[in-house]
């Protein structure tokens, strides 16, 4: 349902500078990210390139450095930067009250298959 909020929990979950892991039911992981500037971001685990676990790569500024070739990966747009090309996608996210929300519709309407359990595990 649009406009419908999912709760995965505290911001002090997850630490400045690193990511998080969220599975999701019949559908691709989602990292949550936690910037040194204090902000949060919500990307596909999965490098445009060759699929890298983006949540284990580094984070500087609002980019994260995809940990297998060195990809640098916008936070905010999902966009390769730089001479690379591609893109993964982007979660809506908001904190609110020191908790973290991903947009439902967009947490399971983008996964592998339309037809698979569509409940995200926190
Ligand atoms: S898989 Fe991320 S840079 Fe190659």
């Amino acid at each position: 349902m649009i406009g419908d909020w999912l709760d995965i929990g505290p911001i002090s979950q997850i630490e400045a500078g690193t990511a998080r892991t969220l599975p999701v039911e019949g559908g691709e992981e989602i990292a949550v990210f936690h910037t040194m500037r204090n902000e949060f971001f919500a990307l596909r685990n999965k490098c445009p390139h060759k699929q890298g676990p983006l949540s284990q790569g580094i984070v500087h500024g609002d980019v994260v450095t995809c940990p297998l070739h060195n990809w640098n990966i916008s936070l905010r747009s999902g966009k390769a930067l730089g001479d690379d090309e591609g893109c993964v996608p982007t979660i809506p996210l908001k904190v609110d009250a020191g908790r973290i929300y991903l947009l439902r519709s967009a947490v399971i309407g983008t996964g592998e298959t339309d037809t698979a359990q569509t409940r995200a595990a926190a």
